[in-house]
């Protein structure tokens, strides 16, 4: 068991060795991947810091180079980097896409996302590395490694849906930012970040979808008793489309006008749904008072009712009494 964890970690890491190889010293990487990466903006030192790759076009490019350094077949497959057929045909996993090596806590490799290069092309935008013995989606968060001593430090982490997010906002200078990888945040990836700082501000996509799940992820966070904010992008924005479109220090004015407290961020989101009637708006206060109880911490339930009576002009005893409904019939 032992050794066979062991054995993932050399090989996934000899891969993350190889696809960089390949991105740096390949004419087909230099051509596709390293020109996919700058045309996007990426700078050298940030393609560097995260260990960024390239896997070529040709089908068993990885798997034949893997097998003539001793690996075997079998221990390649587990690691979900290539599948072997019965005619010895073999096929890597990443073919002609970006590379994205995915780190643990400590920083060891635990496997892969590969990004495909056009949008237009029917495949999968990206692929994952598959669930082993080493690697967890649901316990990772991409970027953590790199973003763990500026997280401490600011006291302050920034959540984000992707790869690409992480990139473009380490390289605007917020390098305590970190991502779900999709829009499923887990209590396993909020206790990550609870090991470094109570403060979380969701960031995610400028979309449907993004405000569904930071409406998920709040509740989560706050059942954590951790603090949280939510920035709202503008709509089809998502971090790195909009970091790439504004300097630094407009960033950062951006996020300092803009992040709100989760109470003001679901107001104004349901209020607009609302649209003044009364009966969506009753509705809105319980869905409010509904995330106060999730907060194990009394007096910040408090505090939180005073803030909600204060925006929806509700009288706090109101609150009090629904918030006591809500508990006493466990949500
Ligand atoms: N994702 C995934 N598989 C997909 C689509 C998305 O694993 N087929 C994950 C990736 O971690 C991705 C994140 O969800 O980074 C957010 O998805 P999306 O917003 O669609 O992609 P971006 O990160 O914005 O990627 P890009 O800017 O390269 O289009
Ligand atoms: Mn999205
Ligand atoms: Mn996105
Ligand atoms: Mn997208
Ligand atoms: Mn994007």
């Amino acid at each position: 068991e032992e050794k066979e964890r062991e054995s993932l970690y050399i090989l996934t890491d000899f891969a993350k060795k190889y696809f960089t190889n390949q991105l740096h010293n390949s004419e087909e990487g230099n051509l596709i991947g390293l020109s996919y990466f700058r045309e996007r903006g990426f700078t050298k030192e940030i393609i560097d810091k995260f260990e960024l790759g390239y896997s070529p076009k040709q089908w068993d490019a990885f798997a034949e180079h893997a097998l003539k350094s001793g690996y075997s077949k079998e221990l390649i497959e587990e690691a979900g980097l290539a599948t072997f057929k019965e005619d010895d045909k073999k096929y890597d996993k990443f073919r002609e896409r970006v590379i994205f090596p995915i780190y643990s806590f400590s920083g060891r490799t635990l496997g892969f996302g590969g990004r495909i290069l056009r949008n237009d092309v029917k495949a999968a935008k990206y692929l994952n590395s598959p669930e082993n013995k080493i690697y967890h989606k649901s316990k990772t968060l991409y970027g953590l490694f790199q973003a763990k001593q500026q997280i401490i430090k600011a006291d302050q982490c920034f959540l984000v849906e992707g790869y690409t997010d992480v990139l473009a906002l380490h390289q605007a200078g917020l390098q305590n930012t970190v991502a779900s990888s999709g829009t499923a945040l887990t209590n396993e990836q909020i206790r990550l970040i609870k090991r470094l700082t109570e403060n979380i501000t969701v960031m995610y996509d400028g979309d449907n979808a993004g405000i569904k799940a930071s409406f998920r992820g709040i509740d989560m966070i706050l059942e954590q008793e951790m603090n949280v904010k939510v920035l709202l992008l503008p709509e089809g924005e998502d971090p790195d489309s909009f970091a790439k479109k504004h300097s630094s220090s407009e960033i950062e004015n951006y996020i300092k006008e803009n992040a709100t407290d989760f109470i003001r961020f679901k107001v104004n989101v349901l209020l607009e749904e609302a649209n003044n009637d009364p009966i969506k708006k009753a509705e809105l206060i319980r869905e409010i008072v509904k995330s106060i109880s999730l907060i194990p911490n009394i007096i910040k339930q408090e505090v939180y009712i005073a803030e909600t009576s204060k925006i929806m002009g509700i009288r706090e005893e109101v609150l009090f009494k629904e918030l006591a409904q809500l508990q006493k019939s466990g949500n």
